[in-house]
Order: C-alpha cells, then sequence, then structure tokens
C-alpha cells in the first residue's frame, strides 16, 4: 500500500511541533533581549548589562515567569520580575503604580514591563530587585553582552 502519505503527514506534524513559535516563545537569550533593550527601547548601553543581569537571576530570561511568595507576601512578574502589591495588580484593581495587571507583565509583549521598569528605575534605581541587589551590583557585567553588538 502507499504509505507516503502517512509519512508526509507524521513527518509535518512532527515539524510544526517542534518548529519554534516566536510568537509564543518565553525563553530568550541574553542578546535578544539586549538588542530588543537597545534597538527598540532605546536604553543606554550602559544601563543594559545591568538590565540583562537582572533578567537572568530574576527570571532566567523566561518572559512567563512568575516567583514564589515573598516575604512581604508579594510575587513577581515577568521577565523583570514586578511585584504585585507595588507595581502591578493582580485583578483590574488599577491602584498598583505602573496601572498595570501582572498577567500583561508574563507575556512576550515588553512594551508594558518596560514602561514599568522605567518608573521603579526613576523612583528607586536598580535597588529596587533584590535579585539585581545580590547578584548584579558592583559586578563585572560586561559577559552579559558578550558579542550582542559586534
Ligand atoms: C517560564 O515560567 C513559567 C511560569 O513560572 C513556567 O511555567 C515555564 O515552564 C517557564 N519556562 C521555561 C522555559 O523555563
Amino acid at each position: 500500500m502507499n504509505s507516503f502519505p502517512l509519512g508526509l503527514i507524521v513527518f509535518c506534524a512532527a515539524l510544526f511541533c517542534f518548529s519554534p513559535n516566536t510568537s509564543s516563545a518565553k525563553k530568550l537569550s541574553r542578546c535578544d533581549l539586549a538588542k530588543e533593550l537597545f534597538f527598540k527601547f532605546k536604553f543606554a548601553k550602559r544601563l543594559i548589562p545591568s538590565l540583562i543581569c537582572l533578567a537572568e537571576f530574576g527570571s532566567r530570561l523566561n518572559t512567563s515567569a512568575v516567583s514564589e511568595v515573598k516575604e512581604d507576601g508579594s510575587r513577581a512578574h515577568g521577565i523583570f520580575q514586578i511585584k504585585d502589591q507595588d507595581y502591578c495588580s493582580v485583578d483590574a484593581d488599577v491602584r498598583s503604580e505602573c496601572k498595570v495587571e501582572c498577567e500583561k507583565l508574563r507575556d512576550r509583549k515588553l512594551d508594558d514591563d518596560i514602561r514599568c521598569v522605567r518608573q521603579i528605575l526613576s523612583k528607586h534605581g536598580l535597588s529596587y530587585w533584590e535579585e539585581w541587589v545580590k547578584n548584579c551590583r558592583g559586578k563585572y557585567l560586561m559577559h552579559f553582552i558578550h558579542a550582542c553588538f559586534i
């Protein structure tokens, strides 16, 4: 019998399953994030290693990350780990500083994350993030963007 069509269908199904779907990609590379921060969001280059370090230790560069409950009872959301109870809200209650639902910080679209990050930076600086204080502050960070801009 002619089994070719079945083989073809299996092959195509496998291809579909394993091809990276960029719209739902959750884990970014350091360089993808660095380039997006620089070219799309126009961050100063000197800030980028710190932001990559923060994203790496905060979320493992996972755009949909959500943390365990912290000591203050909050959870942190998204690639930059922004906390509910201050900067994002768990429901439609928009009293949070960034007036954004935490859920929106957990998708691949970084516009609202960045808007909120800028607000946090202007108010607290990078010290808002304990992951940054613990793992990035005062450290050599240039390797986080190594070969991203050549
Ligand atoms: C990203 O984080 C989400 C939520 O915590 C988790 O379900 C998912 O497995 C993580 N993805 C990767 C690639 O680590």
